[in-house]
């Protein structure tokens, strides 16, 4: 089983290197790893933040293992070389369309959540993020309008199709869980919204087992830091799922514990932490790598059949955290090599 290895910008060369010591711990036969540039380091390398080398690595991969992209140094250039293009690209050339973000808190850590440790403590859901459409993916651009004022647009829109597949993804997850699955929208101000959540309704039919609401994003924004726990599965568009699911991992206690999963129709996956490059810390062994270490256990689960060394990953995390391991995003003084060995020394 190949693994494409796309460490990208800031941090995330840091964060791989430990979810791979982790990997190599595990001594999994048959996976093997291949590295390749992505974003700004890309970039500067080729001139192209998704070279067509590292694109044909990453297709032909049984499942690919993603660090961070974004560089202020690429700020300035035109859109398209931008690191985030990359990610993006990856995400709309692989069909990678259905984003599961789990947000749970470890019990360790219910002091290092932003919310009082009795609310905290209830968190545990998953969020789908659709993530090959939206706003992210319409028509775009910047023009000059009658008064010559500048303006730039970016068109939100989703067909049906988008939407249906997507659906079926949280009513899925939400079987796998407690059935219970909220659609978050705007679809007081949105004709995309409407149909989305036209079309959530009409899926629901398949689904007769799962207890199915609708939120509005504000309002949903605001509940998730007020009552958390009435949460199992968020399924919403690419833009209201990127602000969620930031907060939410504030909720859980850190953005550097979440991990996340990109998955096209046949389980074939990018894996990534949901934090970013974090350039203002990168290479001073200051970031956690849980989040990305949580992300090789999710690839293992998800895309390459190994659920049991899944679980051991997850156990080993748990358990570093328990025997005390902090990184500073945590309120400790770990490093980001101190944070993989904890979970190292605790796998059994
Ligand atoms: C994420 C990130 C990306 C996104 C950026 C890097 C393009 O914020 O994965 O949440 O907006 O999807
Ligand atoms: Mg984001």
């Amino acid at each position: 089983m190949l693994v494409a290895l796309l460490p990208g910008d800031g941090i995330g060369p840091e964060v791989i290197t430990e979810a791979v010591r982790v990997l190599d711990a595990l001594a999994l036969p048959g996976l093997v790893f291949e590295k390749a540039l992505v974003g700004g380091a890309a970039y500067k390398a080729t001139g192209h933040p998704l070279p067509a080398a590292t694109l044909e690595l990453a297709k032909r991969a049984d499942a690919i293992l993603f660090g961070a992209v974004g560089d202020p140094d690429c700020d300035n250039l035109e859109r398209r070389l931008r690191p985030e293009q990359a990610i993006l690209g990856l995400r709309k050339e692989l069909q990678l369309f259905a984003n599961l973000r789990p947000a749970t808190l470890f019990s360790e850590l219910t002091d290092a959540s932003a919310l009082r440790p009795e609310v905290a403590a209830q968190i545990d859901m998953v969020i789908v993020r659709e993530l090959n459409g939206d706003v992210y993916f319409g028509e775009k651009g910047m023009r000059k309008n009658a008064d010559g004022k500048r303006e730039g647009y970016d068109i939100m829109s989703y067909n049906e199709d988008e939407v249906r597949r997507i659906a079926r993804v949280g009513f899925e997850t939400a079987m796998a869980r407690g059935k219970k699955l909220c659609s978050v929208d705007k679809a007081n101000v949105l004709e995309t919204s409407q149909l989305w959540r036209d079309v959530v309704i009409e899926t629901h039919a398949e689904y007769p087992d799962v207890a199915l609401s609708h939120m509005y994003v504000d309002n949903a924004a605001m509940q998730l830091v007020r009552n958390p726990g009435q949460f199992d599965v968020i399924v919403t568009g690419n833009l209201f799922g990127d602000i969620l699911s930031d907060q939410a991992s504030m909720c859980a206690g850190s953005i550097g514990m979440l991990p996340s999963a990109s998955l096209d129709a046949n389980q074939k996956g990018l894996y990534e932490p949901i934090h970013g490059s974090a350039p203002d810390i990168a290479g001073q062994g200051k970031a956690n790598p849980l989040a990305t270490i949580l992300s090789a256990a999710m690839m293992l689960r998800y895309s390459l059949g190994l659920a049991d060394a899944a679980d051991r990953i997850e156990a080993a995390v748990a358990k570093a955290l328990a025997n005390g391991a902090r990184s500073p995003d945590l309120g400790g003084k770990d490093s980001t090599t101190e944070m993989g060995d904890a979970v190292i020394a605790a796998l059994t």
